[in-house]
């Protein structure tokens, strides 16, 4: 009796390859299609880059594919019958146009496609897909397929994943819009159609898990939506969906929620206590914070910012497992919660009604890296209690009601990973005493401007350390509205990067430092001091009446004095950590406060 892998052993020495460094033996005629595939792309394109500037690497390398079946990097075969089965050719550099009768569409057996972030201009999506009858996962993303999505689409029986975002797909009734009455697909689990402008959409699975319409000029809440029962994770966002936003309690598995950037008005809609993460930001959503929101003890990304949210902070928003909470730009009164000891990286409460004190329970939230109570009314000193909290990076208090002395008793390593402060527009006095050396390394902005700090600006900054050339990415020095006085320091002719100074309003005299990038700045950045001279102020530095001597002070040799590295107003607004550290390289080496 002949065995079965007898059969196929046999038949397979006329038309497989052998390899023996793998168990499975690919036929010839899969080869032939691999190789006739790659060789109707015969350009490569690899100039893609991500949204962080990044060149992206090819994730697979098609120019490598040789008839030895192990140089197909980013194609699986059946381990059977040695099939094509997968083809990942994510971000593989191709570039060109997928012709009707693509060698694509000969993959029978293929159950998994992606082609996404290469260059298929003036691709189609040809009947042909329609041949591909046993995908399961079907990735066209970012590439630039135009035209319609013809009806052979819904052949794909077996689709689970479908991404077609950040295409040109069009459709017949309405140029540059794709219509989707119904997707028929039973099975399909994830969605994208980011990016597509859509007019209509209806999609037969009640399996759905994963939907996102990012990007799609959608107005109305999509209804079907609400009886998507498996629905896990929802984008929305970036449309103009106007409105209120229909309750999501019965999308009981819902963790994920993304509504930001639409149009949405009235109370936040209601949520199934599974949610994870919500964005909804960039909304005129009015109203309490829900309490429904408390209810999702899971909760741990929230970001509620730029709506008109009114009432107080509800202490039980802020549970153990909440990361990041934004509620930045709403109508929030009252104080802050008293917040329980909790995983919280992100708190950002700015431009509301915040009065109070910071609450003391923030000393526990050990792994806090970003703190932003911007425009609140918040009364309170210091906050020097924070200063063991071993992540914390950004610190902006501007704008509140802060007072006191800004000094502290010394302190070993304090805030030490701490790398923007904030503190300008409040009623912090005393002097600024600095110490080269000891900052820490990562400092790079301080803006202290409209406080009553004293002090000089140190005559001589010529002991920087040579990462002073680093600073390209500040953008501005802003020591305006404190009382610094003696000379702005000649050595700031260094810092040509610097696109913004501003010494305003404090008792500095002297020549200003005549650089390009100093003289450049407006007047007014230099006004209501009580003697500098020189470009781009009138005064002339060489007139008898113009004092030219540093007023002396006692002290001067012992206080380093406030030069401080601020940023332009507003820069922080909105951003995320990540962002915001990225415009300031960890750079800049003074140490604020003598501790
Ligand atoms: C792709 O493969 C070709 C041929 O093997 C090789 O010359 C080239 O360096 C590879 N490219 C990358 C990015 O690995
Ligand atoms: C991409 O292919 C097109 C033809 O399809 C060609 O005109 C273009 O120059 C190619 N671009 C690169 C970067 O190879
Ligand atoms: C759909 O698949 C069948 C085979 O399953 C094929 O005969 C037919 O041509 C396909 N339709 C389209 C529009 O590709
Ligand atoms: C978005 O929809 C509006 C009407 O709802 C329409 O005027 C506009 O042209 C659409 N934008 C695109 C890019 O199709
Ligand atoms: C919170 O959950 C409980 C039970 O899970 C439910 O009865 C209550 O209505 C929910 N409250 C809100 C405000 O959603
Ligand atoms: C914000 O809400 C307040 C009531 O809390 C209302 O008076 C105001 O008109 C709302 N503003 C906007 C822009 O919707
Ligand atoms: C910090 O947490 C501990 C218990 O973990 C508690 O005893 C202490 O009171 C908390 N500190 C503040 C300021 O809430
Ligand atoms: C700040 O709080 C103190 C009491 O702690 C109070 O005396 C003072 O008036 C408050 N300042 C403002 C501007 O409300
Ligand atoms: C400098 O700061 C002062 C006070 O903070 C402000 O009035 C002025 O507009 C600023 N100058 C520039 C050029 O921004």
């Amino acid at each position: 009796m002949i065995s079965p892998l007898a059969v196929l052993l046999t038949t397979c020495s006329f038309w497989c390859i052998f390899v023996t460094s793998v168990s499975i033996s690919v036929p010839r005629d899969q080869v032939e299609i691999l190789l006739a595939l790659k060789n109707e792309f015969p350009s490569r394109n690899c100039d893609r880059k991500l949204a962080d500037g990044v060149l992206q690497s090819p994730s697979a390398n098609i120019t490598s594919w040789t008839k030895d079946a192990n140089s197909f990097d980013g194609v699986s075969f059946d381990e059977k019958t040695g099939a094509v089965t997968e083809l990942n050719l994510r971000g593989a550099c191709i570039n060109g146009t997928i012709k009707p009768n693509s060698n694509l569409f000969r993959f029978q057996h293929l159950r998994y496609l992606s082609l996404s972030m290469n260059h298929f201009d003036t691709s189609s999506f040809h009947a042909g897909f329609g041949r591909l009858t046993n995908l399961e996962y079907l990735d066209l993303s970012q590439n630039s397929f135009i035209g319609q999505v013809t009806s052979s689409i819904s052949n794909l029986s077996r689709l689970n994943t479908l991404d077609l975002s950040y295409n040109k797909f069009t459709n017949d009734n309405t140029p540059d819009t794709i219509n989707f009455d119904s997707l028929p697909f039973k099975s399909l689990e994830s969605l994208d159609l980011s990016g597509n402008v859509i007019t209509r959409l209806n999609i037969g699975s009640k399996n759905l898990q994963e939907l996102t319409l990012s990007s799609c000029n959608i107005t109305e809440f999509p209804t079907f939506i609400k009886t998507l029962r498996s629905l896990q994770k929802l984008d929305l966002s970036k449309n103009r969906i106007v409105g209120k936003a229909p309750s999501l309690r019965y999308n009981s598995l819902l963790s994920e929620l993304d509504l930001s950037s639409n149009a949405f008005h009235g109370s936040f809609p209601m949520i199934p206590p599974t949610m994870q993460i919500i964005y909804a930001s960039n909304n005129y959503f009015t109203g309490d914070i829900s309490l429904s929101l408390c209810n999702a003890s899971g909760l741990g990304r929230l970001d509620l910012s730029n709506n008109n949210f009114s009432g107080s902070i509800p202490r039980c928003l802020i549970g153990k497992s909440l990361g990041t909470l934004k509620l930045h730009n709403n109508n929030l009164i009252g104080t802050l919660p008293y917040i329980e000891k909790s995983g919280l990286q992100i708190l950002d409460v700015g431009h509301n009604q915040i009065s109070g004190k910071l609450p003391r329970s923030l000393v526990n939230c050990t792994s806090l890296m970003f703190l932003n109570v911007e425009n609140n009314r918040i009364n309170d000193t210091f906050p020097f209690w924070l200063k063991a909290l071993p992540d914390l990076q950004i610190i902006v208090l501007r704008s509140n009601i802060f007072h006191g002395l800004i000094s502290s008793p010394r302190s070993h390593h304090p805030f030490p990973a701490l790398r923007i402060l904030d503190i300008s527009h409040n009623n912090f006095y005393g002097r600024l005493n600095m110490e080269l050396g000891k900052i820490p390394e990562a400092f790079t902005a301080i803006a202290i401007s409209g406080n009553r700090l004293g002090g000089e600006i140190p005559e001589s900054i010529g002991h920087l350390p040579s990462s002073l050339a680093n600073l390209k990415q500040l953008e501005s020095l802003d020591l305006s509205q404190n009382q610094l006085s003696g000379e702005i320091p000649e050595e700031l002719r260094v810092l040509t990067f610097l696109a913004y100074l501003n010494v305003s309003h404090n008792k500095l005299t002297g020549q200003i430092p005549q650089s390009t990038q100093i003289v450049g700045q407006p007047k007014a950045s230099f006004e209501g001091n009580i003697g500098l001279c020189g470009l781009p102020l009138q005064e002339s530095c060489f007139r008898d009446n113009v004092p030219t001597s540093i007023p002396q002070t006692p002290e001067k040799v012992l206080n380093w004095k406030a030069a401080t590295i601020g940023y332009g107003p507003g820069v922080l607004f909105g951003l995320a950590i990540g962002q915001a550290l990225g415009l300031y390289k960890p750079v800049l080496f003074y140490k604020l406060f003598r501790l």
